[in-house]
């Protein structure tokens, strides 16, 4: 069965010949008088059937062995650091998702792991940094908010020489655009507030694995002990977006490529980042592994933070905010949405791009441009 076809029809169950899935708000579940488990389920922390059914459907469409949602992308995340032993060594990519850095620098250390951030873009570096020890390599690709593409096949290759896992945090591909575990990694991550979801109203996060299904159990046990379930009523929003996610990536991703082409045009713009651009650094890598080039674009400007700022002032289309993956177009100053510590340009803008027609979003940011 192909994936799309997956992602509609996986699990096949039905409560009642529903062909809508009802949610299960229940808490608690009946269970014997000695506790034994009758129906499956015993308590909404430890599992509910509205996030099986999303765990399912994602294992299913991902080509998982399994997959484990969470209340967020950051809960996801922090559940496989917390399945590490203290005294392991995790090297992540340096352009990386703000708050995955913050929580690597400020946070991770007083878990007794050892943090390094390093260009994993380049191999001499790489080599370096693995020789030194490493446990996990984490990295997004695409990355936030760079837009650099990895090379995860080389890297899973490399990494499994050292007997390191590889977490690959997919949110700006999705498993449309590219297949990590496919390519050798052992761990994607979503956040499935972004494109999963897709509509700018649901908050999840999910890590599909490959290998023993004793990885699950220990996400799952995290997931209990430290509390970052997702809630029933969000999985199902989250499962009735994935319904729709091959449709909607087809649309993100020819916008995206049209969009990008039309600013690389413009002359108030030095640089445009996008991985299906034959000027893209990592362009040969982008078109191995990713089936376009995803619906996320940042651009430089000529003129400087200042421009930058104007240009996302000027914008009718696109509205000023966080985010990323709804039908809706959105544009952030990732600089200073960041604050003093961004590693952002501060003449970036990001642009998450909807399912506009892509005229209309060429002209609106043709309009907020500076004259030519
Ligand atoms: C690449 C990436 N990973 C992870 C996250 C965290 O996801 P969440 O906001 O669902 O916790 C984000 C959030 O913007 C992100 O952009």
């Amino acid at each position: 069965m192909h994936h799309d076809t997956k992602a509609i029809h996986i699990p096949a169950r039905r409560s009642q010949g529903a062909v809508a899935p009802p949610i299960h708000l229940s808490t608690t579940f009946e269970h014997g008088p000695a506790g034994e488990h009758l129906h499956g389920f015993e308590y909404i922390r430890s599992g509910n059937p509205n996030v099986d059914d999303l765990q399912e459907r994602l294992a299913a469409i991902e080509g998982a062995d399994g997959a484990v949602a969470f209340g967020s992308g950051m809960a996801a995340g922090a559940a496989v650091l917390a399945t590490l032993k203290p005294g392991s060594t995790v090297v992540f990519h340096q352009d990386l998702y703000f708050d995955f850095r913050t929580l690597a620098q400020k946070v991770l250390p007083n878990w007794g792991l050892r943090c390094q951030i390093a260009d994993l873009t380049d191999p001499s570096e790489r080599s370096r940094m693995f020789a030194d020890g490493v446990d996990l390599v984490w990295l997004e690709s695409p990355s936030n908010p760079l837009i650099e593409v990895l090379d995860i096949r080389a890297i899973s290759q490399e990494a499994a020489a050292c007997n390191a896992d590889v977490l690959v945090d997919g949110t700006f591909a999705t498993p449309v655009v590219q297949r990590p575990l496919d390519l050798g990694a052992t761990y994607v991550l979503h956040s499935l507030t972004k494109y999963m979801g897709g509509h700018s109203d649901v908050q999840g996060g999910s890590i599909a694995y490959r290998g023993d299904p004793s990885v699950a159990d220990g996400l799952v046990e995290t997931r209990r002990l430290t509390g970052g379930v997702l809630s029933p009523f969000n999985a199902w929003l989250i499962s009735r977006g994935l319904q729709t996610l091959y449709c909607r990536m087809e649309r993100h991703c020819r916008n995206a490529q049209i969009v990008a082409e039309a600013l690389e045009t413009h002359t108030a713009v030095s640089r445009v980042r996008y991985p299906h651009l034959p000027s893209h650094p990592n362009f040969d890598v982008a078109q191995s592994q990713m089936s376009s080039g995803g619906g996320m674009i940042s651009f430089e400007l000529k003129g400087g933070r200042d421009t930058a700022i104007d240009v996302a002032s000027n914008l009718k289309l696109f509205t000023n905010a966080t985010s990323l993956g709804g039908v809706e177009s959105l544009v952030e100053h990732r600089a200073s949405v960041e604050g003093a510590k961004s590693t952002a340009p501060q003449n970036l803008l990001r642009v998450s791009i909807g399912l506009e027609n892509p005229e209309d979003l060429v002209e609106d940011l043709f309009a907020a441009m500076p004259d030519r």
